[in-house]
């Protein structure tokens, strides 16, 4: 551990976020490199002329936020590690960096599934990190998770960060198409869950160069009108979920009216828009009859 004063560092973090950035992006840095967490630095402002006991020196944290600030490098990346819900997770650019909207999609599940201790069975399509199926193995212990990504690097970022939480075999991966590799799960899922790359090829073009440089085109590219891969996971949804099984997709901040409609046409009922924290209709569930 290197001791800093507390005074040297805020003349320093005060420097480095004049140089641009967000506050967000310091934090992590700041507790992924540093092994500053967000209580250590809340604490500062209690012990103003204290001691810091940092993981790396303040020339080495500058000079990742330099790189960051330089090329647009998400500092995610550039760390190897994000923080999401309660966990914190090994992120690489063969995965997308789990979005803090996403974090919902949990509160959902607990909504409709409240009997923690009953055994139920999961799926995840597109698990990128594994963010969403590790949240629901470790808050459901007794039941099945099974994850799947088109990409087998994913998968493996996915599973270490399953491994480093848990030592239970309640989450499994499997690589592939959507459902193609859940053939053996026919007619048995309670719940079905997807982020899947939603964004409109125009708008794809547009994205920030910190998205568009750095993350997977695979994750974030949903074809000409965004939709591709919402039509093909919800037309095949009725063959793998159980008889009032559940669907929960995120989709983009206007695509609600029509994921709606998509499933309405796949006969499925109970449907509801559900909106994020900035009150946006971001997710989108259904029951299949
Ligand atoms: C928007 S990311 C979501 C990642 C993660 N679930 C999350 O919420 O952060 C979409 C994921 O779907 C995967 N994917 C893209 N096309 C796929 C396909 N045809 N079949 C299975 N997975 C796919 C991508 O590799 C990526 O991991």
């Amino acid at each position: 551990m290197l001791s800093t004063s507390v005074e040297e560092f805020l003349i320093w973090k005060k420097k480095q976020l004049s140089k641009g950035g967000d506050q967000q992006s310091f934090n992590v840095l700041l507790d992924c490199v540093g092994g500053l967490s967000r209580s250590d630095i809340n604490l500062i402002a209690i012990n103003p002329y204290g001691v810091l006991h940092l993981k790396k020196d303040l020339d080495f944290l500058e000079s990742v936020w330099d790189k960051h600030l330089l090329d647009s490098c998400p500092i995610q990346y550039l760390c190897g590690i994000t923080f999401w819900r309660d966990l914190e997770l090994k992120v690489t650019n063969k995965v997308l960096i789990p979005r803090s909207e996403t974090e919902l999609i949990i509160d959902i599940v607990f909504n409709i599934f409240r009997r923690k201790s009953e055994k139920f069975f999961f799926a995840e399509l597109g698990t990128g990190s594994g963010a969403i199926s590790i949240a629901l193995a470790l808050a459901y212990p007794l039941s099945n998770v099974v994850a799947t990504d088109i990409d087998q690097e994913a998968l493996e970022i996915a599973n270490k960060n399953y491994i480093s939480y848990s030592k239970q075999s309640n989450l499994k991966f499997y690589c592939g198409n959507w459902w193609s590799p859940l053939k053996n799960f026919k007619g048995k899922l309670d719940l079905v869950i997807s982020n899947p790359p939603y964004i409109p090829k125009d708008t794809y073009e547009k994205l920030p160069k910190e998205v568009k440089n750095f993350e997977p085109k695979v994750a974030l590219l949903g074809g000409e009108d965004g939709l591709r891969h919402i039509k093909e996971i919800i037309q095949k949804a009725p063959l793998f979920l159980k008889e009032k099984g559940w669907l929960i997709l995120e989709n983009h901040f206007d695509q609600g009216e029509k994921v709606k409609k998509i499933l309405i046409k796949n006969k499925f009922t109970s449907i509801e828009i559900v909106k994020d924290h900035s009150g946006i209709g971001r997710f989108t569930i259904g029951r299949y009859k």
